[in-house]
This record gives C-alpha cells, sequence and structure tokens, in this order.
C-alpha cells in the first residue's frame, strides 16, 4: 500500500519506539561541537562524542532520529551526483536507530529486517532485498544466512578496495577521523525492467538496485590514516535516506517523484520556457531550492566562506540549471511556498523564516546574474583569443577572483567548448592563495619568525582577568630571532613569563601593553600575542639587562585595558542589539577589539538604514545606562551546549568554557576580558556601517571618553558652519536650504548670461570672416575662456554660415587649446582633424579628432601667430 513520506517516517519513529529506543530530535544542520565538520552529514554526528567518549551524564543507550543532513563536501559529497542520479540529493532525511553498547550486530540486523518485512510495518517482498557486508564480518554474514535466511546468492562480500584497509565501501567513516566501523548495508532490487547490476559490482551504474539502509557497526576511531584505535565500547549507527524509502513505498523510480517533491518539480516545469530539456535539470531545482531554504533557515547567508559558501554554490547552480531549461527571470524566491506547502510536517521549520529565504534568495540572484553576465561576455572574448584549445588556470582563477565567475562555470562552459582546462594549474594557484591568506595573518608589529616561538614548547599562565600586577619569572627571551640568555639596553625581543596578567590578541580582543622589570632592567611591552601555549611579551628593553629566571614585576597599563575592556563589552551588546533589531540571521563574522574603537563583522544582507543604526545605538546605550553587572561563568563546553549558548568560535574554545552573560540580554562563550559594569562603557557611537563582502557589513564604533570628544568635534563643526553662514545651530538646515536654492536661481540666471554672451560672440564673429577660395573661414584668439564654451559657439557659427572653416584659439596659463570646426561640406576636402595636425606639427602640440571637429593643446606660444598665418595658405592650397 502506498505510504507518504510522513507516514513512513512516523512509522519508522514508531517501531523503534515500540523497541525502547528514545525518540530525540536531530541535531541542527550546523554541527555545534565538531569543528571537522561543516554540515551534519549524517544522523551520528550530533552523537559522536557518545560514541567515543563515555558520557556519564548521556541516559540514553537506545535512540531514534530522523536527521536533516547535507552532503555537499569533505568525505561524503552528493553535490556532482545530484541531477544525474534520482536517487541523491545535497540536502535529505535520514532516518537512524541507534545503540550505544547496548544491542550490536544481531538484534541491528534484526529490526532492520522486521521493519522492511514485517506485515505490521513496510512489508517489502524479501526476495527484493539484497545484502552486502565487509569481507571480514563474518558475524554479520552468518546473522543474514542463518538468523533471517536470506539465501547466500543475495548476501555479498565487500572488500577493500585496492587491498588497502578500510576503504571497503561498506567500511563507514564519518569523515577522515572520527568513528568508524565495518557495516552492513541493504539494498532493494526495482525490477529487472531496469538497468542495473547487484551491488558490489564496480562498474554498474544502473538504478535497479538501489542501497536503502545502512547499519553500521562502530567499533573504531580513526586518528589518522595510519591510526586506528578500537573504541571502549561498541555501538550501533545506521541510515535510512527518507526520501529513497518512500519512493520504493510509493512505487515511483525517482527521489524527484515522491508526493513531497511532485508539486515542486511540477512548478518548476510550468516556469520553464522549452518544450525540450532534460528532467536532471529539474531534479537539480529542486533538490537545491530545498537545501537551500534549509540552510538559510540555519540562519546562513551566501557568502564567500564556509557555510556561505556553500550555499551560493547551491544557489548558484540552481540558478545555472534554471537558465539551461529557459527561465529567463529571476525564479528562485517564487518556489518558495510551493516548498512550504509541499514538504508535510516539517512546513513550519521554513514558514518562520520565509521573508529572509525569499529575500536572501532574490538578492543572491539578482547579484549573480549580474555577475554572470559580466563574465560570460568576458570568458568569450577571452575564448575568442585563445591560440590553442587550452585555457589555463591563471586564466580561470583571474576570472574568478576579479570578476566572481565561478570556476566551476567556467570549467562547464570551457568542457562543453571542448576546450581543455590545465586543472593542476588551478590546484596550484588555489594552494598559493591559501599560503598567502595564511601569512597575511602573520603579526606585523615585530620582525619576528613565530616559527621561532611556536615551534618551542613553552608555556606561561594568563592570571590577568582580575589582576593587572604581579610578581613573575622569566622562563624564555627571544631576541633576534634566537633563544639567549639575556636582553640587553635597546634591544627588541620578546619575554616569556611563568605567569601574566598581559592578555596575549585572541578572539578580537588585541594584546595588553605595559612594562615588566625589576632593579636591574625596563622592558617596555608594546604588545602581547600568543605562540601556542606561550604568551609573548613584544618590545624594547629601555634600560639595564634582564635574564632568563630574573624574577620581575608586570603590570599592564591599565588604562588601555579600561577602554579595551569597555569596548569588549560594547561589542556583545552590539551583537544582541542587532539580532533584536534586525534579526536572529545574524551572525558575528569577525571582530577587532581596540582601546580606540571596535569593529564587528557580521552577516546581513543589506546596508543597515540610519533609523535602524539610531535604534542599535538607542538599545545599547540603555543597556549602558542600567548599569548591568558582567558576570563570567566557567563550565563544561556540553553544559554550555545545553543552556543553548553557541558562539561561532565555539570550534576553538577547550572542553570548559568561558560564558559571559550581561543579564539574559547577551550570553555568550567568550575568553576575553570584560568591563565590571556595563556603565563602565560609558557611551556607545556607532561611526560607520558598510559592506565589506557578499553578505557580510561591518559597523565600526567608539565608546566612552572618545565617544564623547567624537559628538564634540562635530558639535564644533556644526558651531564653525553656523559662525560661517551667521546664524545659530539650530537653523543651520534652513539656512543651508535657502543657501543652495539661490545658488541654482544664481546658476540659472548665469547660464542665461552665458547664452547671451555667446550669442554676442557668435553674431560678432560671424562678420569677421574672411573668404579662402571663398570658403567663409574664421580665425579667432580668446582668453581665459573654456573649451565646452568654444565647442558650443563652433556649433552655432556653423549653422549660422552653413558652409565654413573655424578654428578658435584659447590661451591661458601659458598655453593654448585650439578648436576647430568644419562644416560637412568642406571636410570632405579639409578635415578638422588634418587641419588640426597641419597646425600643431610646429607648435609642439597634441591632439586629435573627428572630420567635423578637433581638438589640440600648444605649449609653444611663440610661434603660433606665424603658423596661424601659414595655415591660410594651406588651407587655399587644398580646397
Ligand atoms: N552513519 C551511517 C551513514 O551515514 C549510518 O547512519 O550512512
Amino acid at each position: 500500500m502506498k505510504k507518504s513520506t510522513d507516514e513512513v517516517k512516523q512509522m519508522f519513529l514508531s517501531f523503534f519506539q515500540e523497541k525502547k529506543h528514545k525518540v530525540l530530535p536531530g541535531s541542527s544542520l550546523i554541527p555545534t561541537n565538531d569543528a571537522s565538520l561543516l554540515f551534519t552529514n549524517s544522523g551520528m554526528n550530533q552523537f559522536k562524542n557518545i560514541l567515543l567518549k563515555e558520557n556519564k551524564e548521556f541516559k540514553y543507550t537506545r535512540v531514534v532520529t530522523v536527521q536533516n543532513c547535507l552532503r555537499t563536501g569533505g568525505k561524503h559529497n552528493d553535490f556532482n551526483n545530484v541531477g544525474y542520479t534520482s536517487k541523491h540529493h545535497t540536502f535529505f532525511k535520514m532516518l537512524g536507530n541507534f545503540s550505544f553498547g547496548d544491542y550490536f550486530k544481531t538484534e541491528a540486523i534484526m529490526y532492520a529486517w522486521e521493519f522492511l518485512t514485517s506485515k505490521k510495518w513496510l512489508h517489502l517482498p524479501k526476495e527484493k532485498l539484497w545484502i552486502t557486508v565487509y569481507k571480514d564480518d563474518t558475524k554479520s554474514y552468518d546473522i543474514w544466512k542463518n538468523i533471517i535466511n536470506v539465501k547466500e546468492e543475495r548476501i555479498i562480500k565487500i572488500g577493500d578496495k585496492k587491498n588497502q584497509k578500510y576503504t571497503s565501501d561498506n567500511f563507514w567513516q564519518m569523515g577522515n577521523t572520527g568513528p568508524c566501523g565495518p557495516s552492513t548495508e541493504i539494498f532493494y532490487d526495482q525490477g529487472h525492467h531496469l538497468p542495473g547490476k547487484p551491488p558490489g559490482n564496480n562498474t554498474d551504474t544502473g538504478t535497479r538496485f538501489i542501497e536503502i539502509w545502512n547499519i553500521v557497526f562502530m567499533q573504531f576511531n580513526k586518528i589518522n590514516n595510519e591510526n586506528i584505535t578500537k573504541l571502549f565500547r561498541s555501538s550501533v549507527d545506521t541510515g535510512m535516506g527518507l526520501e529513497r524509502i518512500a519512493s520504493i513505498m510509493q512505487n515511483v523510480t525517482s527521489n524527484y517523484e515522491i508526493d513531497l517533491f511532485q508539486p515542486l518539480t511540477n512548478l518548476i516545469v510550468k516556469m520553464s520556457n522549452t518544450q525540450n530539456f532534460n528532467y536532471k535539470h529539474i531534479y537539480v531545482i529542486a533538490d537545491h531550492i530545498r537545501a537551500s531554504a534549509f540552510i538559510i533557515s540555519e540562519n546562513v547567508i551566501p557568502s564567500n566562506e564556509k557555510h556561505g559558501y556553500v550555499l551560493r554554490r547551491i544557489i548558484r547552480r540552481a540558478i545555472r540549471h534554471g537558465h539551461r531549461i529557459g527561465i529567463k527571470k529571476i525564479f528562485l524566491h517564487k518556489l518558495i511556498p510551493t516548498l512550504i506547502n509541499s514538504i508535510g510536517q516539517d512546513s513550519h521549520i521554513l514558514q518562520k523564516k520565509q521573508d529572509q529565504i525569499e529575500n536572501i534568495l532574490k538578492l543572491e540572484e539578482s547579484k549573480f546574474v549580474e555577475t554572470l553576465d559580466r563574465g560570460l561576455i568576458l570568458l568569450q572574448s577571452k575564448i575568442q583569443k585563445l591560440k590553442s584549445k587550452t585555457i589555463s588556470g591563471q586564466l580561470i582563477f583571474e576570472l574568478y577572483d576579479t570578476f566572481g565567475l565561478p570556476m566551476d562555470l567556467t570549467i562547464d562552459i570551457c568542457r562543453k567548448k571542448n576546450i581543455t582546462v590545465n586543472f593542476e594549474e588551478i590546484k596550484t594557484i588555489m594552494k598559493h592563495q591559501q599560503k598567502k591568506a595564511k601569512n597575511n595573518t602573520f603579526h606585523r608589529k615585530v620582525n619576528i619568525n613565530d616559527d621561532i616561538v611556536t615551534n618551542n614548547d613553552i608555556s606561561s599562565n594568563f592570571i590577568g582577568y582580575n589582576v593587572i600586577e604581579v610578581q613573575s619569572c622569566i622562563t624564555s627571551i627571544v631576541c633576534n630571532n634566537t633563544y639567549c640568555t639575556a636582553i640587553k639596553e635597546n634591544e627588541l625581543g620578546i619575554l616569556i613569563l611563568e605567569r601574566t596578567p598581559f592578555y596575549a590578541e585572541l578572539g578580537g580582543q588585541i594584546g595588553d601593553s605595559g612594562i615588566i622589570k625589576n632593579i636591574h632592567g625596563k622592558f617596555i611591552v608594546y604588545d602581547t600575542q600568543k605562540y601556542k601555549n606561550a604568551i609573548g611579551h613584544i618590545g624594547k628593553l629601555i634600560s639595564g639587562t634582564l635574564k632568563v629566571n630574573d624574577v620581575v614585576n608586570a603590570k599592564i597599563d591599565n588604562n588601555k585595558r579600561s577602554l579595551i575592556q569597555a569596548n569588549h563589552s560594547a561589542t556583545h551588546l552590539l551583537y544582541s542589539s542587532l539580532r533584536t533589531i534586525l534579526g536572529n540571521h545574524i551572525f558575528q563574522k569577525g571582530s577587532y577589539i581596540t582601546d580606540q574603537f571596535l569593529r564587528f563583522d557580521f552577516s546581513h544582507y543589506s546596508s543597515i538604514n540610519l533609523t535602524d543604526i539610531h535604534k542599535i545605538e538607542t538599545m545599547v546605550n540603555t543597556k549602558i545606562n542600567h548599569n548591568i553587572l558582567i558576570k563570567t561563568n566557567i563550565m563544561t563546553l556540553e553544559a554550555a551546549k545545553e543552556k543553548n549558548i553557541t558562539s561561532l568560535f565555539h570550534n576553538k574554545y577547550h572542553d570548559t568554557v568561558r560564558v559571559l552573560s550581561i543579564n539574559d540580554f547577551s550570553i555568550e562563550l567568550c575568553g576575553g576580558t570584560h568591563a565590571n559594569r556595563t556603565g563602565d562603557i560609558g557611551l556607545f557611537k556607532i561611526i560607520s556601517e558598510k559592506g565589506i563582502s557578499s553578505g557580510v557589513r561591518r559597523i565600526e564604533a567608539i565608546t566612552g571618553k572618545i565617544a564623547l570628544s567624537n559628538i564634540h568635534t562635530k558639535e564644533k563643526e556644526l558651531e564653525d558652519i553656523a559662525i560661517m553662514l551667521k546664524t545659530h545651530n539650530k537653523n543651520i538646515t534652513r539656512h543651508i536650504q535657502v543657501l543652495l536654492l539661490n545658488n541654482r536661481k544664481l546658476e540659472k540666471k548665469i547660464s542665461k548670461i552665458n547664452e547671451q554672451e555667446i550669442c554676442n560672440i557668435v553674431n560678432k564673429l560671424s562678420k569677421k570672416f574672411i573668404c579662402i577660395k571663398d570658403v567663409k573661414t574664421i580665425i579667432h584668439t580668446f582668453k581665459n575662456e573654456n573649451s565646452k564654451k568654444l565647442k558650443t559657439i563652433i556649433d552655432k557659427l556653423k549653422n549660422k554660415l552653413q558652409s565654413c572653416i573655424i578654428i578658435l584659439i584659447n590661451i591661458s596659463d601659458n598655453a593654448a587649446i585650439i578648436i576647430i570646426g568644419i562644416t560637412s561640406d568642406i571636410s570632405q576636402k579639409i578635415t578638422a582633424n588634418k587641419l588640426l595636425n597641419t597646425l600643431l606639427k610646429n607648435l609642439d602640440g597634441k591632439g586629435g579628432g573627428k572630420p567635423s571637429l578637433a581638438e589640440g593643446r600648444i605649449k609653444n606660444l611663440i610661434f603660433l601667430k606665424k603658423e596661424l598665418i601659414n595655415i591660410k595658405n594651406w588651407i587655399k592650397s587644398n580646397l
């Protein structure tokens, strides 16, 4: 019997609930606890730590979930399969049951079989199911053969590829590292009317046998390619693609024909503007719009890095496939209402963010269409100029880097035109770019080779959250890029102390300055940087000598630190205010916090208007006014996650984290130093807001006395303007309006006077012509006029005299402009540019123009008069 996708999902949950599994929600599409993954790619991701480490707080040993997954990169990447097969998606739902040290192979296999074949559940014909097992996994093989009674010819052993251990399709790994183990997979035979051979056949590309369920026996942890360690207990992780099993239950051979996709694919077909298209384009668009909508619903916006970059690639690929079926207008956002209406129980997730999703898609698509138009014209012209049928990686990279033309698109186009692409060169360039970007981040303060310090295993203790001064011991000194035992007067170097109150630049907050001294020497610290586990005080010894093992007094510049702290706390208030006022799609993309100002980069798709800027400023200043206590709590990362405290930078935190709270208004993970109370910030003022890359905005702001002094400067400027206008501050705007109005009136008047003056000149000159062979010729010299006016005079004279040669000269600043106008009847014999060139030849000038009008400039005025006489003869002889 046919079953809707939602029904299949519900049955899966109910089945495992009956088998004593706890139903847990799927995790976010963006993993919060795993730096090795950009997007959740499997149901087990959220349980990675439970598989790897014993977690006493986790109370379930049997769990069932439905997990949103995205497979667009890394070990599990289906991006390029979408459209080319009818069974792959970038975004899909994975049904999964898990056992954490509870049941193992026998029950896992029995449950899967029961769910798929029993009359009460999916009731699939047993003979249509085929099994694969890892070649060394005799236990699973025996269970299938002897307990489940699957015929031997339908149980296939799958070995390692090229005899390399753990490379088998039946050895599942989450990523390049992490939990892994042998797996057994269940395939469904869709019938002999379809092409395809049973599983295990490497050359087969047919669609007859499809994998529906993967049961992984998690037994190992992959540390790297060489090291795989056994886990402390064995677990089970299974995954079944909801869309695939739904396609079987709905008796359709493509996932894109199931209930969930049908309204969407129908609409895309309706939108297409050609009869003759391949269905793969429809599939790609349907898959990608669903993936984009879910990614945006996680508050990601298109950009050039990380999650934003994946989103951008997906959107752009959908647009390109739209173009392939003749869709000419911006269309992606128009698919959203249908998508929402057709995805069943999940619709509320997207509904809540519908505006945001549509707006982002609209904006990204219009930007991309512009980029494409420009880039494609350019690519076309570059292709035409190619000397051979090969395109260089450099050119492909330049088109991307300078004009934003996606490299995969350029490669696609070149392939279609049979142009060979130099992939090796692209790889080398990309590597070089990555290295360059990395080098740029090396600190710029003192000429220090970071490796010298980083490569040594030294560490120091930071104790400066509440302390500004401490007695400590020098453990290392680096001068001239080498370790030494002492630093002498006037030498630059790095001191490393056993413990220090100096904060090293991290998380956007700049390093502290201050003084390290004892009775023998005094070292000024300009900056503090982290070198792996060591805190380096970078500066200069201004007197005496300091030696390794010396006991010193280390004291930070507390004035500077207080300013930095005020700016750091203000940054937290700004972040929360932005999210409150503009929306939860705002995420921190970076920050830079100094004693002078703060800079905050965040995801947002358009510029922020002044009204919103004022709202944000007011919100931050209100929190400052409330003088809220800024609290710090140390807790485990797990506890922070449970309280839903997340940060974009969570990946770099350790097992325990500092949680900074300003009431409930702002709660963030933060390792930086902060003001005691919000009142310490004093005042908050935004000084600029701009876009720094696609989808990323930057706000710069100032606080405290600096903000006040900025306001004073502005006030002073206003007062100066008021004094100039001879009015009061309050009346400035009205005064300037009046001035502008008067100015416009005067401009009109002047332009009338100019017109009149030009008329007078034209009248006068029109009577002053000489005839050279009957052609009226005017040669006249002006002083301090402009070229535009002279050209108008020439136009008017041409009109008035109908047939004439006019040479006008304007002398100013010991140079002359010569403008020549000739009516078309004469330009058959003498053209303005030829006449000009003849004149310029002896006058050391430059210029050019058309047959009817030419303009030149000369610096040598001595022979001008003489040449103007000679030119009459030249005209005569050429007429
Ligand atoms: N983790 C396995 C997979 O993704 C089973 O869930 O296929």
